[in-house]
């Protein structure tokens, strides 16, 4: 579905950077169907120059492609659509990755009904490890969806939700990261409380992060199974778990992503 199509990318900051190297590397697409515009030359020259891929104008890159990521802050999305609606055509797919502003929202900027597909990567976009979630506007259909996934698929995974989950996807994944990067923090500290260098116990914390990540992602067993399967009677796992429950580990967790998910609503309403 990809074959022929020229997609382009509007902000090459980390975000947009991230897509068009996955892009290219993954070989979803050829360099020369990859065109990329931003306002700051210094991030769009060397990135034209590291993937062969073809810079542009913003004016001139938008009629020219199948497909167009706007990858720039929630802020500038507007200033960047409105004045240019007569360069945009409903044969084109605009796929916005700004966190938070809705679809009716951009397809409020035009004056034709143009497919719109709203996607919330995350950070490991940037090694190619993404969560990615995408909803389609009103004047999007599946094969919008199945082109948005297949180029999404280059720097991860992805998913299809209905809008009204965006917020809950933004807690969860969007923030997620972040989750971890704090459990990280916390499992290295805990090491040095314990007696451990801090240097050692931030490697062993990492790692181990990183060691059941990945026997998460290739088990077919769900991560509480793996769990139960580490956990003998009497042992280690089983007083750290008995601890970390009783002291409502669960409920604080739940909190937090219902904090994000609070904020993320209340952000795409301002
Ligand atoms: N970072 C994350 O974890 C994350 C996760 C999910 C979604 N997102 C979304 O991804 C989007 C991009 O985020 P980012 O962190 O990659 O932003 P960024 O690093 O600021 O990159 C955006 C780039 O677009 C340029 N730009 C802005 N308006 C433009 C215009 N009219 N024409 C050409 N270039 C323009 C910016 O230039 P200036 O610097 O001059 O403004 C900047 O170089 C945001 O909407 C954000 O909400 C980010």
């Amino acid at each position: 579905m990809l074959r022929g199509k020229k997609i382009g990318i509007i902000g090459t900051g980390n975000m947009g950077r991230a897509l068009a190297r996955g892009l290219v590397q993954a070989n979803v697409i050829p360099a020369d169907h990859l065109l990329l515009a931003d306002r700051k030359a210094e991030r769009l020259t060397p990135l034209v120059r590291e993937l062969e891929a073809q810079a542009f104008g913003v004016d001139t890159l938008i009629p020219q492609c199948d497909v167009i990521i706007l990858a720039v802050k929630p802020q500038d999305m507007e200033d960047l659509l409105k004045p240019r609606q007569h360069l945009f055509h409903k044969e084109q797919l605009l796929v916005s990755i700004a966190a938070g502003l809705k679809t009716d929202r951009l397809e409020a900027c035009f004056d034709e009904d143009i497919p719109v597909v709203r996607v919330m990567p995350n950070l490991p976009v940037l090694v190619r490890a993404g969560a990615s979630a995408y909803c389609l506007g009103q004047y999007a259909s599946w094969p919008h969806g199945v082109v948005t996934s297949l180029l999404f698929s280059a720097v991860g995974l992805v998913v299809e939700v209905d809008e009204t989950q965006m917020d809950a996807v933004t807690a969860l994944s969007g923030t997620g990261p972040a989750y971890v990067f704090l459990l990280a923090e916390v499992m290295s500290a805990a090491g040095a409380k314990e007696g451990l260098p801090d240097e050692v116990s931030g490697y062993l914390a990492v790692q181990t992060i990183l060691g059941a990540a990945q026997m998460m992602s290739d088990s077919d067993k769900s991560p509480a199974e793996l769990r139960a399967q580490v956990t003998s009677p009497g042992g280690t796992t089983a007083a750290a778990i008995a601890s970390l429950e009783s002291q409502n580990f669960r409920d604080i967790f739940y909190n937090g992503v219902h904090a994000a998910r609070s904020r993320s609503a209340e952000l795409s309403q301002e």
